[in-house]
């Protein structure tokens, strides 16, 4: 079956400074991807190539075979790809349920009326929101923006599930719940990359993993072979450590 999507020579420059350089690789259909390195690697770079806020300096991205690199980014969320933002961005005039429903309405397969307000309820249900639909934002806790982003990201209907950070900083308890819930869409038949820091999350939710460390991959395979590659600890702890 070909990928859902396809990363070639995907390289992306900040004037000297090359934040993505040359990456290669394939996300297959119904796996999590997990995009893994250390801070400053490009990881959310890459994302935001994928999602189309930035546009490639060269090399190609498609998805199931069809270019994307240059579309704008409310083009490629129509065509299925949706993505949260390590730094939850909400619209913080609305209230809950409005934000979740504004993804509705510019989604993959778009809602409007009620049956977007329903289908933002039945979202907000599933992210552990039941019942605050008519908050405002800002009275929120940082767990429960964190909810309402994700629930406005499913509520574009995703067939292709970017997901940058989306677990830092919950407790533990907290954590143990976002894992569930990462794996429930999983499970739903959805492709998802992740990018993430907190290794239990990796080991239980990736299929394969692609590190990258100053732009460039570095290593690739399952959670259990690129964590234990002597590259990917020396670029982890830095070389003076390894
Ligand atoms: N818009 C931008 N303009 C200039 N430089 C940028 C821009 N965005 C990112 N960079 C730089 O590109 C490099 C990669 O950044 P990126 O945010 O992709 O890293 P990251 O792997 O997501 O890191 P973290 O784990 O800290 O989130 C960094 O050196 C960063 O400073
Ligand atoms: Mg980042």
């Amino acid at each position: 079956m070909s990928p859902v999507l396809s990363l070639r020579g995907a390289t992306k420059r900040f004037g000297g400074l090359v934040a993505v350089n040359g990456i290669d690789f394939d996300v297959a259909e119904h796996q999590v991807l997990g995009l893994i390195g250390p801070n400053g690697s490009g990881k959310s770079t890459t994302l935001n190539l994928i999602s189309g806020a930035l546009t490639l300096t060269s090399g190609s991205i498609k998805l199931r075979g069809a270019p994307i690199s240059g579309l704008a980014a409310q083009d490629i969320t129509r065509r299925g790809v949706s993505r949260t933002f390590q730094l939850v961005r909400l619209l913080p005039s609305m209230n809950v349920r409005d934000n979740v429903i504004a993804g509705a309405v510019f989604g993959h397969r778009r809602r409007w009326g009620a049956e977007a307000r329903d289908f933002a309820e039945s979202l907000l249900e599933r992210v552990g929101l039941g019942g605050k639909g008519q908050m405002p934002i800002g009275q929120l806790t940082y767990i429960d923006t964190k909810r309402v982003e994700l629930a406005r990201v499913l509520a574009s209907d995703p067939t292709l599930l970017l997901l940058d950070e989306w677990l830092a900083g919950l407790n533990p308890t907290e954590l143990q719940d976002g894992i569930a819930l990462i794996k429930s869409l999983r499970d739903e038949g959805r492709t998802i990359i992740l990018v993430e820091h907190v290794m239990d999350a990796i080991r239980s939710l990736c299929d394969r993993c692609v590190v990258m460390s100053s732009g460039t991959k570095i290593a690739e395979g399952t959670p259990g072979e690129v964590l234990s590659d002597p590259n990917v600890i020396r670029a982890y702890l830095g070389d003076d450590d390894a």
